[in-house]
């Protein structure tokens, strides 16, 4: 088991925004949350990438307790965790190849390294062309393949993607789907997508969380869920 979420609690201003959750999460699975706005699917994600600590509740990611009882007891940046946030937050004033450098000079890795990934990752996402560009200057799937590079290049164990696609046109959408299929198989990660679209979560899930109002309302496979919705 890579996470092991146990009777999570959040509130914000003591209103309730996730309820006791609890959710264990086999390597390798690509689990899709599905659930309305504001039913707390970015905050779950915030306090599994270490943003936010839940206020009760235990958090346990490959063996080792990440947060317990109200306390963070291990950083974001030594958590082994990409995230792809909804509104991408590539940093304008960065080439790509800045954008996708940053976490892996905040973990330190020598120059030459760098390099070496950065190229990697550029290749495999086909952008090697915009290594240069600021993020103004490319459109938005481009941008969201930086996005995911940057996330990608820190090699992490899991990748937690927050409606990365849900600013594209459904072509865009389609192909940038097929790609994280292939990166999340090559190089096998586990991974926590969130949207609220149905036919996404259908295409991508091995396993799919529905939540309503904080809490989980059922999990299971694409068909379990298609039959149960
Ligand atoms: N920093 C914050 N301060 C106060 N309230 C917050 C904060 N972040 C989230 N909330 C509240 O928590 C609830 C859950 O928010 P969250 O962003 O997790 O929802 P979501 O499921 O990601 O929604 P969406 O699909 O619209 O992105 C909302 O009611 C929101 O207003
Ligand atoms: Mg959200």
């Amino acid at each position: 088991m890579i996470v092991k979420v146990e009777n999570v609690s959040k509130a914000y201003y003591k209103i309730p925004v996730i309820r006791e959750m609890s959710l264990d999460i086999e390597r390798g699975e690509r689990i899709v949350i599905l659930g309305p706005s504001g039913c707390g699917k970015t905050t779950f994600l915030r306090m599994i990438a270490g943003f936010i600590p839940p206020d009760k509740g235990r958090l346990v990611i490959d063996g080792q307790t990440v947060a317990d009882n109200g306390k963070s007891i291990i950083a974001p940046e030594s958590r082994q965790v990409g995230m792809v946030f909804q509104d991408l937050a590539l940093w304008p004033h960065m080439t790509s190849y800045k954008n996708i450098e940053f976490g892996l000079k905040a973990k330190r890795i020598p120059k030459t390294e760098r390099k070496g990934r950065i190229d990697t990752i550029l290749e495999k996402i086909q952008m090697v062309q915009f290594k240069n560009a600021y993020p103004g200057e490319l459109s938005g799937g481009q941008q969201q393949r930086i996005a995911l590079a940057r996330a990608l290049v820190t090699h992490p164990k899991i990748l937690l993607m927050d409606e990365p696609l849900s600013s594209l046109d459904a072509d865009l959408r389609q192909v940038l789907l097929r790609e994280i299929l292939r990166l999340q198989e090559e190089l096998a990660i586990t991974m926590i997508y969130v949207t609220h679209d149905r036919e996404e979560a259908f295409s991508l899930a091995t396993r799919i969380v529905v939540m309503k109002e904080g809490k989980i309302q059922k999990t299971g496979t694409v068909s379990q869920i298609k039959e149960w919705l």
